[in-house]
Formats: structure tokens, C-alpha cells, sequence
């Protein structure tokens, strides 16, 4: 029985692979980038590139609120979290390695296609593999909690470096491709894309929250969130965050780390390109 069910997960992954989606051109994405970004520096008059790393809070609908927002940034709650990650990232493994000699890309250019494998790397999945490389356990939990807090603390030190995803690859272009329909196409029982909320309607209300722009989604990443921390789990990654999106939408929820949502994440960090990082965040 259980060797009957991971056939039909390893089958059904295989339908969702990136293989099975048509290429696009390295021409094409560069004019996507150019019309996504476009479109929010027009709708937002006023705002740099550079703005759209603070979410929500940069937008002028939300200004009533980036005050606050900022005077907590300054005094960050997440601070004593900071400084566990960073004696965390430092302890030594069995081995007497750590972290701190896993081989990771720098964190402007995550995620990162691996052409040997046709793989996306991601800095959660990249921090699993070394553990495990090491003889040491893997995060379970890669979506909040401890992973959070490291890959927080991975980024950070990038802190102002422009996001840079290379996609030169056909392999990469698939997988592009395949966040793209992913991102515009309508799900769940409200039938509302990625785009609905965060292209056409950004800025806009929803149920009394502003609708951030896509543009800058994930630079922030991993943040640490009011609401989570309503229920004691306050830090979360990016693809915690694609989760809590679809669950609003009445969507079926895909895996963190899963394929769905890391060509998700690739297709919104290649519209982030030159958008400086901004790790980690504070949100509502
Ligand atoms: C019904 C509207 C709606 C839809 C559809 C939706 N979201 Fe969201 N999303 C929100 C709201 C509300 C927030 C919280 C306020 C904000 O930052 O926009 C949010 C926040 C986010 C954030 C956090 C931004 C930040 O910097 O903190 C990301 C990333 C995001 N959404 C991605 C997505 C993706 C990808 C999809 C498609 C799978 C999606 N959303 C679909 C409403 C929506």
C-alpha cells in the first residue's frame, strides 16, 4: 500500500514537472520584467524600485500605518530571535563543520536552477542538504520556527544587494514559465489569481487590509508576522505566506518547498530583479 501511494505522488509530480511546460525566451522574460515593473512604478507614482521592498508598507494607501511600522523596524521585536540564528548558524555539527561552511549561492540570486539536476535550489532546501550532507537531522518544519530564523539570518547579510535570478538556462525558463501560469491563473472557489489581489487590485482594500504590489514580494522574506505570532509561530518564509494567499482564495494548499510554490517563488523573484533585499521584515 505504501509503495502504491509514492507511485502515484512520484507520478503526480512528474505531471507537474517543470519538463512539461513550453519554453519561453530570455528575450520574453526580460520584456515581462520590464512591463511587471512598468505597470506599479506607473500606478504608484513616486516610488522607486527601491520602495517596493517594504510590502505593503510602501505603498501610499497604507501611510496611515508606516509610521508605526517603522518605529517597530527600529526596535524589532525579532532582534533576540536574531542573535539565537546567529549562534545557531555558528555551532558546530558531530563533525565539528557548521553552517557557516554550507555552500550557499548569495542570497540576491535564490532561487538558483541547478542544470544538473533540473532542480530549483532554494536557500531552505540548500541549508537541509548540507545539514544532511553533514550526518546531521534536517529541519523538519522548512516553512517557520527554526529554518525561518536561519534563513533570516542567511539573507540578511545581503541586505541591500538587488535581487538577481539568472534564468539564462532553458531549464531555468521552464521553470519560469511554469510560476508564470501559476501566478496569473484563477483558483479556488473564489476564482481569483495571484494577480487579481496583487496586480490589478494593489493598493485596494480587502477586508481592511491594502493589497500589496507584486513588485517586492519575497525581498522581505522570511518576516516576522503580528498575526502568526497571535498564535505563538511568528516567523515565516515565503512560501508559508503563498499558503495563507491560497487558503484565502479557498485554493487547495501545495507543500512548502514543493514544486508549485518554488516556481512560484522563482517567477516573483525574477519580476523582483533589482529590487534591493530587505531580510528580515516585520508585517502585519
Ligand atoms: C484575495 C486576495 C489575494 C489573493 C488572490 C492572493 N493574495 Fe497574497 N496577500 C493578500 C493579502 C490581503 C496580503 C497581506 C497584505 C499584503 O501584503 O498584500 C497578501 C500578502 C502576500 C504576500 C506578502 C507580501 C509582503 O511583502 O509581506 C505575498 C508574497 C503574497 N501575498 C503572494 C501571493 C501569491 C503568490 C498569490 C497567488 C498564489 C497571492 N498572494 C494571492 C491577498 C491575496
Amino acid at each position: 500500500m505504501k509503495k502504491l501511494v509514492s507511485l502515484a505522488f512520484a507520478a503526480g509530480i512528474a505531471m507537474v514537472g517543470a519538463s512539461a511546460v513550453q519554453a519561453i525566451s530570455e528575450a520574453e522574460i526580460k520584456k515581462d520584467i520590464e512591463e511587471f515593473q512598468g505597470f506599479f512604478l506607473k500606478r504608484f507614482p513616486g516610488l522607486t524600485l527601491e520602495d517596493f521592498s517594504d510590502g505593503v508598507n510602501a505603498l501610499p494607501q497604507y501611510a496611515h500605518r508606516r509610521a508605526n511600522w517603522e518605529i517597530n523596524m527600529e526596535f524589532p521585536q525579532f532582534e533576540p530571535e536574531m542573535d539565537k540564528a546567529a549562534e545557531e548558524w555558528a555551532a558546530p555539527f558531530q563533525n565539528g563543520k557548521s553552517l557557516a561552511d554550507c555552500d550557499l549561492a548569495p542570497a540576491q540570486n535564490y532561487p538558483v536552477f541547478d542544470a544538473a539536476s533540473g532542480d530549483l535550489r532554494t536557500v531552505e532546501g540548500d541549508i537541509n542538504a548540507c545539514l544532511k550532507a553533514n550526518g546531521e537531522e534536517v529541519i523538519k518544519n522548512v516553512k517557520r520556527g527554526k529554518m525561518a530564523r536561519l534563513v533570516a539570518h542567511y539573507k540578511s547579510q545581503f541586505n541591500g544587494e538587488k535581487m538577481a535570478v539568472d534564468y539564462s538556462d532553458p531549464g531555468a525558463q521552464a521553470w519560469y514559465e511554469k510560476g508564470r501560469q501559476f501566478y496569473w491563473a484563477k483558483r479556488g472557489q473564489l476564482n481569483f489569481s495571484c494577480a487579481d489581489c496583487h496586480v490589478h487590485n494593489s493598493g485596494n482594500s480587502a477586508r481592511g487590509d491594502v493589497l500589496s504590489a507584486g513588485l517586492g514580494h519575497g525581498v522581505g522574506f522570511p518576516v516576522w508576522r503580528t498575526k502568526w505570532q497571535v498564535a505563538g509561530k511568528p516567523w515565516g518564509t515565503i512560501h508559508r505566506r503563498y499558503g495563507g494567499c491560497n487558503n484565502q482564495v479557498r485554493a487547495d494548499g501545495f507543500k512548502a518547498q514543493g514544486e508549485e510554490y518554488k516556481a512560484l517563488e522563482f517567477y516573483e523573484s525574477v519580476m523582483n530583479t533589482g529590487v534591493p533585499l530587505k531580510v528580515p521584515s516585520l508585517r502585519q
